[in-house]
C-alpha cells in the first residue's frame, strides 16, 4: 500500500491476535512498529519474531505515565510518530449487573486509554499523520447481557468523529474500523479453539457466512493509514462480513413465508 514504507506506528494492544496482525502487516510494508501493551510475554515474543522495525513497550493504557514513557521510547527508538492504532480494550461487560467499577474499568481501557494516546501522541504526529480507533458491531446493535462492552465501542466511533474534525485543520486524519465477530483469543478461549463452530454460530448474522481473520480487519487499518484513503477522514469502516448491514430478518425470507 502506498505511503507505509517507513511509517512508525504505535499498535495499542498489539500483543495478541488482532493487533498482532495489525503490526505483522504494517512490518509487511516496511513500517516500523511499537506495540503497546501489558502483556509482555506476548509483546516481547512478537518484537522478537519481527525483528529490528519493532518494539514492544510495556504499557498499561490506564496509566498516563506509561502511555507517555512509550511515546518517549518510541521517539527514541525510531524518531517520530507517524501512525496510532488503538486496538487495547477489555470486555469488562456484566450487562445490567456490571457494578460502577466494571463501568469505569472499561471506559478506562477501551475509551480513555485511546484519548489519551492520542493527547500524547498528538504533539509528534505532523501532516499526514492517522489514527484508526477500534470500534465493533456492538456499537450500534443491542446484544443480550452487554451493556458495558457496546456503550465504549459507541464512544470510541463518537471520539473518532470529534477527533477527525479537530484535527483536520493539520493534516492528521481519524479514522474507525469495526470487526464483526473476529477469530482472536476471546473466541479461542470460549470455543475451545474451535473455529469451525464459531464460524457455525456466526454464519446467520454474518453474510459472508463466518467470521473474519484477523489479517483482514489489519488489512482494512492499513488501507486507512496509507495514501489510498488520503481523503478519508471521521469515518467508521465496517470489517464484519455483512453484519451492520444486515437486518433482523438476516437471510430469510418472511414475505415468502408470509405468501405460503
Ligand atoms: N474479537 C472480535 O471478534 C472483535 C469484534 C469487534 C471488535 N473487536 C475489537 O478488536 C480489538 C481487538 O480485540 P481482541 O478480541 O483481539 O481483544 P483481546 O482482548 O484479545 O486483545 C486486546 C489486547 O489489549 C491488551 N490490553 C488489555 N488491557 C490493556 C491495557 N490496560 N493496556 C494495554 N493493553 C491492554 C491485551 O493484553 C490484548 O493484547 C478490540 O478493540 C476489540 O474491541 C474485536
Amino acid at each position: 500500500m502506498k505511503g507505509l514504507k517507513d511509517k512508525v506506528v504505535i499498535v495499542s494492544g498489539g500483543a495478541t491476535l488482532i493487533g498482532a496482525a495489525v503490526a505483522r502487516a504494517f512490518v509487511a510494508e516496511g513500517a516500523r512498529v511499537v506495540i503497546a501493551d501489558i502483556d509482555t510475554r506476548g509483546g516481547t515474543a512478537l518484537a522478537t519474531e519481527l525483528g529490528e522495525c519493532c518494539r514492544f513497550i510495556a504499557t498499561d493504557v490506564t496509566r498516563d505515565a506509561d502511555i507517555e514513557a512509550c511515546v518517549a521510547a518510541t521517539l527514541k527508538a525510531f524518531g517520530g510518530v507517524d501512525c496510532l492504532v488503538n486496538v487495547a480494550a477489555a470486555y469488562v461487560d456484566n450487562g445490567f449487573d456490571s457494578p460502577r467499577e466494571d463501568w469505569e474499568k472499561a471506559f478506562a481501557i477501551n475509551v480513555f486509554g485511546a484519548v489519551m494516546f492520542l493527547r500524547a501522541c498528538r504533539p509528534h504526529l505532523k501532516n499526514g499523520g492517522t489514527v484508526v480507533n477500534f470500534g465493533s458491531t456492538s456499537a450500534g446493535v443491542a446484544q443480550a447481557g452487554r451493556w458495558t462492552y457496546p456503550a465504549t465501542k459507541a464512544a470510541v466511533l463518537q471520539f473518532t468523529r470529534s477527533a477527525a474534525l479537530d484535527l483536520a485543520a493539520d493534516g492528521i486524519r481519524v479514522n474507525a474500523v469495526s470487526p464483526g465477530w473476529t477469530w482472536s483469543g476471546i473466541l479461542d478461549q470460549i470455543s475451545g479453539g474451535d473455529r469451525d463452530k464459531v464460524n457455525a454460530v456466526a454464519k446467520p448474522f454474518h453474510m459472508l457466512g463466518r467470521i473474519g481473520d484477523p489479517a483482514e480487519v489489519a488489512d482494512a487499518v492499513l488501507f486507512l493509514c496509507s495514501d489510498h484513503a488520503r481523503f478519508i477522514t471521521g469515518t467508521n469502516l465496517a470489517v464484519d462480513g455483512g453484519y451492520a448491514a444486515l437486518g433482523p430478518e438476516q437471510g430469510l425470507s418472511p414475505i415468502t413465508e408470509l405468501m405460503s
